[in-house]
């Protein structure tokens, strides 16, 4: 377990629970080269894979076919400009305006344990749980040192990845381009699966070919995006939820990201993930170092579930923080959908007191309760409360809210700044703008500039001032624009650039100071629904809104995709009314009730206005969210059905991580006719064990339930539920 290196063949070993990861040092010059990534094996020396004897020959042998050796070899960490004309990971602008870059190996130390990236978010794990290795290459030309950084987690297959960059030199160094990670597989055939989307159509699946050429997965918009998630995976062709090689990746960074699968000449595929290149450059002058984000890899024999269930244990161990960790999370009940912006405390302390006592623990208000914000027009940016609205003020709404046996939570939105804002009027230039520009509006809005310290500051203390002022013990972090006219009149011309970056780490500060001081308040993002439902944010919150979409039908493909790769403790789900307020669909109460299960449960709508009979069921639904709640924050998740493949249906199962029960949620989207039943095999129990059913009693072996499966009846009607529930006995 852990990480070698062998002196002999120069090879270091890494090895997780069931993965080895092997590169090795080549040549007189000191190339480092990836040699394997896959199911792990006893061997330390496997170099005779790095072809080095065919041609084209090592650079000390045949230098005059450099080209060649660098235009093949699988590089661990390629970099710009001397001969390798595949994707690159690093890049820069001299003072001379040259622009290659070329490292060697130099030196290495393996240690236990984890370090922390400064500033940025990252897996975490202790002495026992990880071993990292950290091998030092250096341009001698430039004087730029790069230390390649890796994680093994010895009970997971993760391996952990991140750059950090050091200028030796006495003169400064842009750097133009630096990726995180890179893997040269020594094959093309096979299939690429990315994550796309769009505002309430958030994280559906995308799964194609790797062919000759760059598949490119990205964003520039200064947040991981509803467009595309900072995922990629490759697999062979033949991969399905339960078998076959999946290489998963994911970038542990919020905002603009690159992530590619580059079929190559030689039909092998070079996967690249880091902060995209597109618009960024960082300075770096004599003596300072760059960290780049972490990029978190994952290795699967047992397809792309088993890959979902690395991460999911990854995340839910070694990246979520906080109190609220491995806890059950407070029912909420939020009046975003209830009331949008028509509410005061009558209308609040209404819907707290008829949700109080149908069982639900918290009450969200939502945005429009400071400065003049009665309408998404205005006001971002004056956090104080509009006591016309909020009538006694903050306080008196809270301790009342509190009197219920309720806790309180509250909606800001951080980041952003409205023209028609008293902020504004008095500090025009704190939002991100190009001078003499007019900036580009969104939802009325423009982006503050978090790469300042003031600004951060001032928002910070606007903040911490609200959350001092009552008993808030949840916040809803928004953000709901992209970032577009990147520019201050702060920075000098050759930083500019770096404000993408900068406004991210500004992010990170604001939430970390959030959280160290307020460690008690359960923090979920938000952005415009789940644009920014990424790890680096799962670092801060243990929870992300995945959708501005409610509608049932709608989230089972969204949770569907997002639980490619994040946790189900994460993925916050709410039931909402019926039509439907983003597609006009009607779907059951309790089918409602069922999706928002695998998520973190809560309610949206006006509990005063739906009718009685949906009313009564909440207490049903909200002692069933108090039942299963364990079995599918902490349990394995087999997912049984794929609506994108198999629009019929949708079919999820949570098993407990020792076995001993298991919870099945089937949903019927669109009955057939004259079909009444369907069969759907179980996974992931033990065989040589009996399961009970709860509701009938019947007792079968994990054998059978798995091999034979069980017999979902009564298929009648669209958007209908069923649950089972069975018990090891
Ligand atoms: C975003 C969020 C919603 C709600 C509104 C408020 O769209 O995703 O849940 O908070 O903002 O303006």
């Amino acid at each position: 377990m852990g990480i070698s290196y062998n002196e002999k063949s120069r090879s270091f070993k890494l090895d997780a629970k069931d993965t080895s990861y092997i590169m090795a040092v080549v040549d007189e010059e000191n190339f480092l080269g990836h040699v394997y990534f896959g199911e792990r094996i006893p061997d330390e020396d496997v170099n005779y894979l790095m072809r080095l004897e065919e041609p084209p020959f090592v650079p000390s042998k045949n230098n005059r076919d450099r080209m060649s050796f660098l235009d093949s070899f699988p590089t661990e960490y390629p970099t710009f400009g001397l001969g390798d004309f595949r994707e690159s990971c690093l890049k820069v602008n001299t003072k001379s305006g040259m622009t290659a870059v070329g490292i060697n190996y130099v030196s290495h130390k393996i240690y236990k344990g984890k370090p922390k990236l400064q500033g940025l978010p990252a897996t975490f794990g202790s002495k026992e749980e990880c071993t990292t290795l950290e091998i030092t290459c250096v341009d001698k030309h430039l004087k730029l040192e790069v230390i390649l950084i890796y994680t093994v987690f010895e009970n997971l297959d993760a391996i952990t990845r991140s750059v950090r960059i050091k200028n030796n030199s006495d003169e400064d160094i842009q750097l133009t381009r630096v990726l995180s990670a890179c893997v040269d597989f020594d094959r093309m055939d096979m299939d690429v699966l990315t994550i796309h989307g769009s505002w309430a159509r958030e994280r559906h699946l995308n799964r194609r070919s790797v062919t000759y050429g760059k598949q490119a997965i990205g964003s520039t918009r200064g947040e991981s995006s509803h467009q595309m998630n900072p995922f990629l995976a490759v697999m062979d062709k033949t991969s399905t939820e339960d078998d076959g090689e999946v290489y998963g990746f994911n970038f542990v960074y919020s905002g603009n990201f690159l992530a590619q699968a580059e079929g190559c000449q030689f039909d092998t595929t070079r996967v690249v993930m880091g902060i995209n290149p597109e618009d960024f450059a960082w300075r770096l002058q004599p003596g300072e170092e760059f960290t780049a984000p972490e990029v978190v890899m994952i290795y699967s024999n047992e397809g792309i579930g088993k890959m979902s269930r690395t991460f999911h244990d990854l995340y839910r161990n070694h990246l979520i923080r906080g109190q609220y960790k491995d806890k059950k999370r407070p029912i909420l009940i939020n009046n975003w959908e209830a009331t949008y912006f028509d509410f005061n405390t009558e209308k609040l302390l209404n819907i707290a007191k008829e949700a109080s006592k149908l069982g639900v623990e918290m009450l969200v208000m939502d945005d429009g309760w400071f400065g003049n914000r009665n309408s998404d027009n205005c006001a971002l940016g004056d956090w104080v409360v509009n006591e016309e609205k909020i009538q006694g003020g903050l306080k008196y709404l809270v301790d009342e809210v509190n009197k219920l046996g309720m806790k309180f939570g509250i909606w800001f939105e951080p980041e952003m700044i409205s023209p028609d804002s008293d902020l504004y009027r008095a500090h025009p230039d704190w939002c991100i703008h190009i001078e003499g520009r007019v900036g580009t509006l969104c939802r009325n809005q423009y982006v503050l500039d978090l790469s300042r310290k003031e600004v951060r500051d001032y928002i910070y203390e606007s903040l911490r001032e609200i959350l001092l002022s009552a008993n808030i013990e949840y916040v809803k972090w928004d953000m709901n624009r992209q970032l577009s006219d990147v520019g201050n009149n702060i920075l000098p011309a050759g930083c500019q650039r770096e404000i993408w970056h900068r406004y991210v780490l500004g992010v990170y500060e604001l939430m970390d100071r959030l959280t160290s001081e307020f460690p008690h308040i359960l923090l979920e993002n938000c952005s415009g629904g789940g644009a920014r439902f990424d790890p680096g944010m799962l670092y801060y919150s243990p929870q992300i809104w995945a959708s501005d979409n409610t509608d049932a039908i709608e989230r089972l493909k969204i949770q569907h995709g997002t639980s490619m790769v994040y946790p189900v403790s994460a993925i916050g789900s709410h039931v909402s009314d019926c039509p439907n307020h983003t597609v006009g669909r009607v779907t059951p109460f309790e089918t409602r009730g069922l999706v928002a299960l695998s998520g973190t449960f809560g309610y949206e709508l006006d509990v005063t206005r739906i009718s009685q009979e949906d009313r009564d069921m909440i207490p049903k639904q909200i002692e069933m969210y108090h039942k299963y709640n364990d079995l599918i924050r902490k349990g394995d998740l087999y997912r049984i059905g794929n609506i994108f493949e198999k629009p019929q249906f949708d079919c999820v199962e949570y098993v407990a991580k020792d076995k001993s029960e298991v919870l099945v949620v089937y949903i019927q989207v669109l009955s057939r006719p004259n079909y009444h039943s369907r069969r759907i095999r179980l996974k992931g129990l033990q065989k040589d064990a009996y399961y009970r059913n709860e509701e009938t009693n019947e007792v079968y072996s994990g054998a059978a339930l798995m091999n034979a499966g069980i017999l979902i009846k009564g298929l009648w009607g669209d958007f209908t539920g069923k649950l089972y529930h069975y018990i090891r006995v």
